[in-house]
C-alpha cells in the first residue's frame, strides 16, 4: 500500500518526505524520547539516513516496511515516527514501534498512534496479528499499549543489546478479531 494516509481524531499517519529530517531528528535525536529504545540518540545525519531508507522502503514491491510520520492535524507538525514491519517468518503478522516528541506526551496521542497503526495493519494490510516490544522500565509504553487494546504476552530474555548490555523485552499483541470489537477500530478513518 502506498501512499499511506490515515486519520484519527487528532492525528494523521502519512508517508515521510525529505523535508521531515529535522522533525525526525527532534524525536530520534532526543535523549528522553530514546531512553528506553533499542538505540542511542541519533545524529542529524543518521536521521537523514533513516528518512531516506524509509522513503526507499515505501516504494519496494512487495512492501514490507511502513515507516511513517505522525502529524498533528490541527498544528500540521510532525510529532512522531511510527513503524510497522511485516514479520518475515510469520503469517499475516507485523511488529510496530513508535515514538513521539516529549512535549506532546500525556495527551492521548500515543494511544491514538497505536490505533492508527492497527488500522493500517488490520484494515488495509489484512493482518491477523500485530505485536510490540518494550523495555522493562518503559512504563509509559506499557500503559499506552494496554490502553490501546493490546494484551501483554511475556518476556523475551536478553532481546536487545543496547548501551553496552543485554536487555529483556516485554511483548504485547492484538489480534484482528479483538481489534474489530474494540473502541480503537472506531477511531481511525480509512
Ligand atoms: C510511549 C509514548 C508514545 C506514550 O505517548 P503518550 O502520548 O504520552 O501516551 P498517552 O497520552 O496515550 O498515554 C497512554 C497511557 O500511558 C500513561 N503514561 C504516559 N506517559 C507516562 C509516563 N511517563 N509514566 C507513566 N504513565 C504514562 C498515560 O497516563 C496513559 O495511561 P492511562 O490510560 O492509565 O491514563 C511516549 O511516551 C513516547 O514517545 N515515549 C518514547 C518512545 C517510546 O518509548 N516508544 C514506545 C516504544 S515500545
Amino acid at each position: 500500500m502506498h501512499p499511506v494516509d490515515i486519520a484519527g481524531p487528532r492525528l494523521q499517519l502519512r508517508e515521510l518526505t525529505s523535508d521531515d529530517v529535522d522533525a525526525v531528528h527532534a524525536i530520534y535525536g532526543d535523549a528522553e524520547a530514546t531512553r528506553h529504545l533499542s538505540f542511542e540518540p541519533r545524529t542529524h545525519e543518521q536521521a537523514g539516513e533513516i528518512v531516506a531508507r524509509s522513503i526507499a522502503s515505501s516504494g519496494e514491491q512487495p512492501r514490507t516496511e511502513y515507516a511513517l510520520g505522525v502529524v498533528r492535524q490541527e498544528e500540521g507538525d510532525l510529532v512522531g515516527f511510527a513503524r510497522l514491519a511485516l514479520d518475515p517468518h510469520a503469517q499475516k503478522a507485523a511488529t510496530i514501534g513508535f515514538a513521539l516528541r516529549p512535549h506532546t506526551w500525556g495527551a492521548g496521542l500515543g494511544t491514538e498512534t497505536v490505533h492508527l497503526m492497527c488500522a493500517l495493519g488490520f484494515n488495509h494490510l489484512g493482518l491477523h496479528r500485530i505485536w510490540a516490544a518494550r523495555a522493562p522500565l518503559n512504563t509509559a509504553s506499557a500503559k499506552t499499549l494496554l490502553r490501546a487494546g493490546m494484551t501483554e504476552e511475556g518476556r523475551i530474555r536478553e532481546h536487545v543489546f543496547v548501551r553496552g548490555a543485554w536487555r529483556d523485552s516485554i511483548t504485547y499483541s492484538v489480534l484482528d478479531h479483538e481489534w474489530r470489537e474494540s473502541d480503537g477500530s472506531a477511531t481511525a478513518n480509512g
